[in-house]
């Protein structure tokens, strides 16, 4: 099968040097924060491919889920809205009389919301989703659904490309390790791809937010070889190459701590957000574990988010 052409509708980011805090390490930034406003961040480069999927199958709504802060929704419901399909989300969660941050954007844009418990959720999303489909399907509609954070072998085909940008990059200034969140896995496993196809010799260090190495490691795994397969990729991906880093989730999924409130608060000076569930803690992750490597020169992929800070704002300052 040929690579799925993408709706291209965001730019490529730049990468920019960071010097706000005080490391052995060189720091860069890749601003994948920059791509966009409404469709922003790392959902956005797996939307642009999932979406197209969905187009090219005659699709004429989208389904997917998340918590209710969900980035990945909040996103989806933007493309859907962009390209004329009906968003449907279920979310983790229940209804607030106050809708802020994502949230308040998925309403504003009249996303058909579930909310779910969170044990439905954790058991039986992915059977949720399917039945809800078969609904629409009698109803004579043509639903399309992505799995949670837009996670599969599609969604990583937008990380695949963020490496292809970098690429002349790393190769000229010699860069030893990309840091990146890992909430779901297919970033991680879009850049794996890349790295393994370009050949390009450095580690991609991704800081796990909730869940297991254990769990992410056989996740990623099945995404690239499901992309390997599908797209007919001449790789082989070695599990060695995989660089999971526990130890910066704190007390839960979402759940800030002092130490990366703080991180969060001095990067801010520089004129950079970061937000408490993703960036803030792979940040603060990545300034400690970079005082255990020799790196000399890091790129941290910043994946945006911001519309999740406007549900902090009482511990954020
Ligand atoms: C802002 C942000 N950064 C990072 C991630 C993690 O990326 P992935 O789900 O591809 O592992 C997510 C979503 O899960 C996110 O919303």
């Amino acid at each position: 099968m040929k690579l799925i052409k993408p709706k291209k509708i965001i730019p490529r980011t730049p990468i920019e040097k960071f010097t706000g805090v005080k490391t052995k390490t060189e720091l860069f930034i890749k601003r994948d924060d920059l791509n966009g406003l409404l469709v922003s961040g790392n959902k956005a480069r797996k939307l642009e491919y999932l979406i197209a999927d969905a187009l090219n199958k005659n699709c004429d709504s989208l389904i997917t889920c998340g918590p209710t802060q969900s980035n990945h929704c909040r996103t989806t419901v933007v493309f859907a809205r962009y390209f004329g399909l009906t968003p449907y989300l279920f979310l983790r969660g229940k209804p607030k009389k106050f809708s802020n941050g994502n949230l308040l954007i998925n309403r504003l844009l009249d996303a058909k919301i579930t909310y779910i418990t969170p044990s439905r959720y954790y058991k039986r999303r992915i059977e949720t989703m399917a039945e809800f489909a078969q609904k629409l399907i009698k109803k004579g509609k043509k639903p399309y659904i992505i799995p949670e954070g837009g996670s599969n072998e599609i969604g990583a085909l937008g990380y695949l490309d963020c490496m292809r940008e970098m690429e002349e990059f790393i190769k000229n200034k010699k860069i030893d390790a990309i840091y990146c969140a890992v909430g779901s896995g297919g970033t991680y496993a879009g850049l794996l791809l890349g790295k393994t196809l370009l050949n390009l010799h450095l580690d991609i260090n991704g800081i796990i937010i909730c869940d297991t190495v254990e769990y992410f490691t056989e996740k990623i795994l099945k995404i690239c070889e499901k992309a390997i397969y599908r797209f007919n990729l001449k790789i082989k991906i070695n599990p060695k190459d995989l660089k999971l880093i526990a130890g910066f989730v704190g007390p839960g999924y979402a759940i800030p701590y002092p130490a990366e409130l703080k991180t969060i608060r001095k990067i801010a000076k520089s004129g950079i957000i970061l937000e408490p569930v993703y960036t803030g803690k792979t940040f603060y992750g990545m300034l400690q574990d970079i005082k255990k490597k020799n790196y000399k020169k890091v790129i941290f992929i910043h994946t945006g988010g911001i519309f999740s800070i406007f549900s902090f704002n009482k511990i954020l300052l």
